[in-house]
């Protein structure tokens, strides 16, 4: 008999019920018992003890679902050695709720902050393997996150959607792309969509350039221009601050994101009319694609292989192609970032994409 706690902890993202299936389904088609214990709303589920047990019945129907069946919540790494409201040890509590139960693993799926939690419950003792879940695509360790490919067709869905009006008014539109961060969704989506201009945390922008680039375009004939901007964009001039100074200079910026700052000076500079259309969490949402459907059900397995053989304190991931097993503290703490060097920033220049660089 096998005793498996689940928890999905972070953002939430698209193919989480999906990976989660692909365990579940993995260890039922083998002749072991299994029972699984769902904490609810991630780390918060195992810190107070909130979870379900949960049968086949309860991951059936779920492989083309959005969201998440645990539901999730975002407990921050460096709060967890901090005692909650009511000086309860939250790592002891979650070590005790495991213990309590006899589990023999906990299957944690997040981005980067799950994972730095997750491998400290693995230095404390605790069986664990990981799942790699974000749109955002950052986590070191692993090619690919589940959830990204899904993002990437829904921003790029909205650049295509803008593409049509900026056309007909010859306008400049900014589509603004979850990643505060790292650019990997903003520059996807941006190829994928025919963005002229991207800007990514990476490489921060200088705004001349990204006029020039306007400009260009527009002796070029061209009546409109589409940007591809992040949500962590960076100015040249801010990216030289200090942490603490650019805290500083962002408690008296007006704007409500850094597309309408970029909109702002881009009309200054130029007199052209600039709109600003943010999807938002629309990334985050609806179903997964089958790219993600196919990938998260894949990783699911390995984990239930892992569980099988009893093999913990991985990550499973995927490398040039393969599904791999990543040790833990190798993922944990470390961002997989775009380089501006990287073959792909190269190509989108090749074809004559702007970084404002
Ligand atoms: O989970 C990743 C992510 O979607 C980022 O791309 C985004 O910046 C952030 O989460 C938004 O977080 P929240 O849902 O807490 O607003």
């Amino acid at each position: 008999m096998k005793r498996i706690g689940m928890l999905t902890s972070g953002g939430d993202c698209q193919a989480l019920n999906a990976a989660m299936r692909g365990v579940v389904k993995c260890l039922s088609c083998s002749s072991e018992d299994v029972e699984i214990y769902g904490f609810l709303d991630g780390y918060k589920g195992l810190i107070y003890g909130d979870f379900r047990i949960l049968t086949g019945h309860d991951f059936a129907g779920i492989l083309t679902k959005g969201g998440t069946i645990l539901g999730s919540s975002r407990t921050p790494f460096k709060l967890m050695r901090e005692p909650d409201e009511n000086g309860l040890d939250k790592v002891e509590a979650m070590k005790q709720n495991y213990h309590k139960l006899k589990l023999d693993c906990m299957v944690i799926l997040g981005g980067n902050g799950t994972h730095k939690t997750a491998n400290m419950l693995r230095e404390e003792g605790l069986n664990v393997i990981t799942l790699p879940k974000t749109i955002d695509n950052d986590l070191w360790g692993t090619d690919m996150t589940f959830g990204f490919q899904s993002a990437v067709n829904i921003a790029t869905d909205c650049i295509d959607c803008i593409h049509t009006t900026a056309s007909s008014h010859g306008r400049i539109f900014i589509v603004e792309v979850m990643g505060h961060k790292v650019g990997w969704l903003t520059l996807n989506a941006g190829i994928a969509g025919g963005a002229d201009i991207i800007l990514i945390p990476e490489i921060p922008y200088d705004i001349d350039s990204v006029v020039k680039a306007i400009n260009a375009r527009a002796a070029r004939g061209s009546r409109f221009t589409i940007m591809a901007v992040a949500e962590g964009a960076i100015s040249k001039e801010d990216a030289k601050l200090s942490k603490k100074e650019l805290k500083e200079k962002m408690k008296n910026n007006p704007y409500p994101s850094v597309s309408y700052e970029i909109a702002d000076k881009i009309m200054k500079k130029t007199g052209m009319d600039v709109r600003v259309t943010v999807p938002g969490h629309t990334q985050r949402g609806g179903s997964p694609c089958p790219y993600d459907r196919v990938f998260a059900t894949r990783l699911g397995a390995e984990a239930g292989k892992l569980i099988l053989q009893g093999e913990y304190g991985f990550m499973v991931g995927y490398k040039n192609r393969e599904i791999v097993r990543v040790p833990l503290e190798e993922v944990a703490g470390k961002l997989k970032m775009v380089s501006p060097d990287a073959t792909i920033v190269k190509e989108a220049k090749m074809v004559g994409i702007s970084f404002g660089d």
